[in-house]
């Protein structure tokens, strides 16, 4: 029988924009996602838009007692900003009355809500300004965090800044699959540098609040590289992909310290985002009480075949190595590699002063879900548990070897909509029909769960 610590936290993370729908209800202001749906359908999914997504705005309160259900004792999900301050100064009474809500019910089933700031959804009013790519983005954001702890830092002890920003970051500046979907190196620099900012100056905001008993963490997507040999140029691959990748949020969230590697290789390539005096000070001043770490698959790295020399980018050191080993998740594409989550924890123990942390998403995206279904109408995902407990052994082993870890969520609770994949690939331990005013059914995954959490293990 494999134990976890006592009072480890079992749960899942899911977010606003993914879940609560009512997009245009409540006060509410669009989102780049509102938006982008609006002028170009035909990019999301079977035309799959964020309108109504698991309608958790109407069905929170069952929601909340389903998370009991399963033996959930926290929960993370996000604050839609949009939603809070509509037009980025006007507190929406109604949003406060429904989050008041929210997070109270949870409280009463004893299930501890983990609030998140900001999950990709960029308020339209600012991305019309240009949205992360102007400084005073940083200051909105500010603003936005400080009003998020007055109104709810009573109820919610456990807040998180970012989900992982390199995302909205890469996503937005490079690979086309967020708004704005510009392929610019320089100004995803300056996105990323002003996120960080504006994560910083969050954290500031909450140690001005004094929340009784309060932590603020960030959640970061950690997808550890492994390089195809030992050479020379192999591991210089990892070394570039592990400081953009990995080092890049979590030293400075950490140590207080931007990568040094990171800052000769971005001042190598003329990358080197503007940057405000105070900055330094400001980063090594605001560190976090903890980090949440997304862990869905690894990166596998070789050099590059045919590199320029010297090297004019980062693609020139660094490319992406098919491991013939690998075994995969076929509907999302990615590999499944257990073993990294024993690495990440012995990293955050070594190279992270084992800090406090946790795993704050892991999961498996599967479509067709329906082909599983038996008779009494259950889904036996037994792909999913065995996912989770090859996960769950490699953390034990890692918590064991002494890394500080308090918790394992999965992605998700319910199944929830997914950016421009919308419902194709389901991750919850609960179905949301779609189809049937988003009625919920319980997964054979939901049942084992509560399991686990009983015993506390498996
Ligand atoms: C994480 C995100 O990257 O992975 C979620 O925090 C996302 O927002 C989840 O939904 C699963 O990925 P996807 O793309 O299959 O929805």
């Amino acid at each position: 029988m494999i134990k976890f610590p006592k009072d480890f936290l079992w749960g899942s993370a899911a977010s606003a924009p993914q879940t609560e729908g009512a997009a245009a209800m409540g006060g509410k202001s669009p989102s780049t996602w509102d938006k982008w749906f609006e002028l170009n359908p035909e990019l999301f999914n079977q035309n799959q838009g964020p309108e109504i997504t698991s309608d958790v705005y109407h069905q929170y309160r069952e929601d909340v007692k389903r998370m009991k259900e399963i033996g959930m004792n926290s929960y993370r999900t996000s604050i839609a900003w949009t939603r809070l301050l509509p037009d980025g100064k006007t507190l929406n009474e109604e949003a406060v009355r429904f989050y008041r809500d929210y997070f109270t019910a949870m409280l009463e089933e004893g299930v501890e809500p983990i609030i998140n700031l900001f999950h990709f959804d960029m308020p339209w009013w600012l991305m019309e300004q240009g949205g992360w790519e102007i400084r005073a983005s940083v200051e909105h954001f500010a603003y936005y965090a400080k009003v998020a702890f007055e109104q709810f830092g009573d109820l919610v002890k456990r807040w998180t800044t970012f989900n992982e920003p390199l995302v909205h970051i890469e996503c937005g500046y490079l690979l086309g699959c967020h708004y704005p979907a510009k392929n610019d190196w320089r100004l995803m620099v300056q996105v990323g540098y002003h996120t960080l900012m504006a994560h910083v100056r969050a954290v500031e905001e909450f140690r001005k609040c004094q929340i009784e008993h309060g932590e603020i963490g960030i959640i970061l997507n950690v997808s550890p590289a492994y390089a195809r040999s030992q050479s020379p140029e192999d591991l210089l691959a990892k070394e570039v992909s592990d400081n953009r990748s990995v080092y890049s949020f979590l030293d400075p969230c950490v140590l207080g310290t931007v990568p040094e590697k990171l800052v000769e290789l971005l001042k190598q390539f003329d990358l080197l985002p503007f940057v405000e005096e105070t900055d330094e000070k400001l980063i090594a001043e605001n560190t976090v009480d903890f980090i949440g770490l997304n862990y869905y698959q690894p990166t596998r790295v070789k050099a590059p075949d045919h590199p320029q020399t010297p090297p004019q980018g980062f693609r020139d050191l660094v490319a992406g190595y098919d491991w013939p080993e690998k075994k995969m998740n076929p509907y999302r594409g990615w590999e499944i590699y257990p073993e990294a989550l024993y690495d990440v924890a012995l990293m955050m123990k070594e190279k992270y002063h084992n800090i406090p942390w946790y795993v704050s998403e892991n999961g498996m995206g599967v479509a067709d879900e329906e082909r599983f279904l038996t008779e009494e109408g259950e889904i036996q995902d037994d792909y999913r548990i065995e996912f989770m407990k090859e996960h769950l052994e490699q953390l034990h082993k890692g918590i064991e070897a002494g890394s500080n870890c308090f918790g394992y969520h999965t992605w998700t609770f319910v199944d929830c909509w997914s950016w421009l994949n919308g419902y194709r690939n389901r991750y919850g331990f609960y179905r949301v029909d779609i189809e049937d005013n988003c009625k919920r059914t319980m997964k054979l995954s939901g049942k084992w769960y509560k399991q686990l959490s009983e015993q506390n293990g498996f």
